[in-house]
């Protein structure tokens, strides 16, 4: 297995200790704040990493806020949307409809509806059904609509951290149905099919197993152009680029993934059917999620039967994802700071959010400089499935706010204030 770089984790994306003080001075805790200078850099560096052979494409669900989207909607080419919903945020954030793909396996027929009208860029086709419906949408307005087919593969590698493909599966055409389906768009006439779309695996560290799903992908675009006898615009690669969320992980190697990636790609190109193709990686985390901070305050300090608790104003509400909630067997404790005093002499803590269950449990037993109440932390890796993928109803504490850091400032973002105080204070 390739090794990632010896550079610690820790290094990939300290956070400017300062700025985050200050948001939280200012806007109050719990509160998400993103680095949008670094989160624009990493996206420009995918073409130096891949010497420019794959475009971008954001996937919204990582991060929707449309402050975010508008940060970064002149850098990545695409946005993918999950939802209508997801659509319309990309085009309030500035994109144009035809930089919009529309993916994603339960398109209501009124979003397809509108998506078709809007004239979305393509519709990532998850299934015969809304083959279907596009073309009669597409027919009706008189107009022609792009789509890529999404391929759900047979086969994906191990160390991902979630996979969709291998196993009965909502997304996408199973490869063993891909000729048959493939005629049967064919003969839609209202649909331009462009290409092929594949996102069977996420969330990995390895640059092997990265490298060796994108042959499974490329032998499946091979496979598919071989019956369509036409070439394709474009190939979309789920990328499955992973973010080392837990202090043990390294980053992804981005060179050795280069060097792995690069010489197949470059075969891929040199045949004469792939030699116009369009090549794009779609991702989020990877783009969005070192350079977001989630900031909370210790609102208690408690101990029980031998164990320090700090009582967070954060919970699961706040962040479903570094509470392991969200696709994780077992919790494991993040990557976690004490911002307000980190030479601090080191204890154990275990962090809890404000809710009224046990598994409200942040970090178990977690060492950090002295925590007291009062205090600030912050927990690394929560740009992308932060607030977005979180329940934050439960239990009806104040919505985290969400800010941006830009050229040396600091801009709110934040778009709704549920659960925020409205009764006068008397
Ligand atoms: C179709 C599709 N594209 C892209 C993504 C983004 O994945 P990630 O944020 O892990 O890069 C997802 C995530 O589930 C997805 O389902």
């Amino acid at each position: 297995m390739t090794q990632g770089p010896s550079t610690p984790a820790e290094d990939l994306a300290a956070p400017d200790r300062q700025a985050l003080l200050a948001a939280a001075a200012r806007f109050g805790t719990p509160l998400y704040v993103y680095d949008l200078d670094r989160i624009r850099a990493r996206i420009r560096s995918l073409q130096g990493i891949f010497g420019g052979r794959f475009g971008v494409s954001h996937a919204v669900k990582s991060n929707p806020n449309i402050g975010l989207l508008a940060g970064i909607a002149d850098l990545v080419d695409w946005f993918d949307a999950s939802s209508f919903a997801e659509v319309e945020r990309a085009m309030a954030a500035g994109c144009p409809a035809r930089r919009i793909s529309f993916s994603g396996p339960a398109k209501r027929l009124e979003e397809i509806r509108r998506a078709v009208k809007l004239g979305v860029g393509e519709l990532v086709l998850e299934s015969l059904r809304e083959a279907r419906a596009a073309d009669g949408f597409a027919a009706a307005f008189g107009q022609k609509q792009a789509v890529v087919l999404r391929i759900n593969p047979a086969a994906v590698p191990r160390q991902f951290g979630v996979n969709m493909a291998g196993k009965p599966s909502q997304f996408g055409i199973d490869e063993e149905e891909l000729e048959p389906a493939l005629d049967a768009i064919a003969a839609l006439p209202n649909l331009d099919l462009k290409g092929f779309h594949i996102y069977s695996a996420s969330n990995s560290l390895s640059a092997d197993a990265i490298a060796e799903n994108f042959t499974i992908f490329t032998a499946l675009f091979r496979r598919a152009v071989a019956h369509t006898g036409r070439p394709p615009e474009k190939l979309i690669f789920g990328a499955g680029f992973g973010v080392p969320y837990l202090p043990q992980d390294r980053p992804l190697d981005m060179e050795a993934l280069s060097a792995l990636v690069c010489p197949a790609i470059d075969a891929l190109l040199a045949e004469p059917m792939f030699s116009e193709s369009r090549l794009i990686l779609e991702l989020g985390r990877w783009l969005v999620g070192p350079f977001g901070w989630l900031v909370s305050s210790v609102i208690a300090e408690k101990a029980s039967r031998g164990t320090e608790f700090r009582i967070l104003d954060a919970g699961f509400n706040t962040h479903l994802a570094a509470w392991g909630m969200m696709g994780s067997v077992i919790r494991r404790n993040w990557r976690i700071r004490n911002l307000s005093n980190p030479d601090g002499a080191p204890g154990l803590y275990t962090l809890v959010g404000p809710l009224c269950t046990t598994i409200d449990t942040l970090a178990t037993k977690l060492e950090l400089p002295a925590l007291a109440e009062g205090d600030l932390i912050a927990i690394d890796n929560s740009g992308a499935y932060g607030l977005t993928a979180s329940p934050t109803r439960f239990i009806s504490h104040p919505e985290p706010r969400e800010v941006l850091l830009e050229g040396g400032a600091m801009r709110e973002v934040t778009e709704s204030l549920l659960n925020h105080w409205t009764l006068a204070d008397n």
